[in-house]
């Protein structure tokens, strides 16, 4: 059963407060803001890109650089603001020098991402990139192989869409890649609108049911206030 919208904020607000202090892998020490991840907590659509970079790692938000840019000019294409969606990394914390995420710091992180995914219920996942596209569907073929055919993946205990896209960075450096990436990302309002495969627990019709609670007026520090 799917939570409340106001039971999802508050119990995303309490990962939020247990993320923002952790120290279970060495990028703890290098750190300077710990990247939790930012926007609707009742989205039905949520990206998960790998990790934060410099820019990401002095504001605490996720994707405030250039690839942040395009990410939002494209889902501005599609009708969509950042406020709308839900954007994560595999990694919360920047590796040192952008280097690529080291296996024990992904395994560390695992638990804060799927409980992200678990509380907000999104119908669809976007993978940007090879980290987030390997971790979330367990397989090692590459993104250029899976991109723009969605997948259904069982994750943070529901079953979901989960779309594999290019790395808006990547997207960056590479014309041809940038006119992909604009392509699939056309193809997520259908998606969004495709019914979700039922039979499995917690998937299915009830993410269209009406949700009576009222928003909370909040006031919150930082990146809480991104939490729509
Ligand atoms: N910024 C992020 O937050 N994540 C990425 O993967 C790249 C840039």
């Amino acid at each position: 059963m799917r939570a409340g919208a106001v039971d999802r904020r508050s119990r995303l607000v309490d990962s939020y407060n247990e993320a923002i202090v952790c120290e279970r892998c060495p990028l703890a020490a290098t750190r300077n803001r710990v990247v939790f991840g930012a926007g609707n907590a009742d989205a039905d659509l949520m990206f998960v890109g790998e990790a934060p970079g410099a820019e990401e790692d002095r504001q605490g938000l996720p994707f405030v650089g250039r690839a942040g840019a395009l990410l939002t000019e494209l889902l501005g294409e599609i009708g969509m603001t950042r406020e709308d969606v839900f954007i994560a990394n595999v990694l919360m914390c920047r590796p040192p020098g952008n280097r690529d995420p080291q296996p024990l710091e992904i395994e560390s992180c695992h638990p804060y991402l799927l409980e992200k995914i678990a509380l907000i219920e999104p119908r669809v996942i976007c993978t940007l990139g090879n980290f987030a596209t390997k971790l979330l569907t367990q397989n090692r073929a590459g993104i250029t192989r899976v991109r723009g055919t969605p997948q259904v993946q069982e994750l943070g205990g529901r079953t979901v869409f989960l779309l594999p896209l290019f790395h808006p960075a990547a997207a960056l450096r590479t014309p041809a890649m940038a006119e992909t990436l604009r392509a699939d990302v056309r193809g997520l309002p259908k998606l969004l609108a495709q019914e979700l495969p039922s039979g499995v627990a917690g998937a299915g019709p009830d993410r269209a049911d009406p949700e009576p609670e009222p928003e909370p007026a909040l006031v919150e520090p930082d990146q809480l206030g991104f939490f729509g």
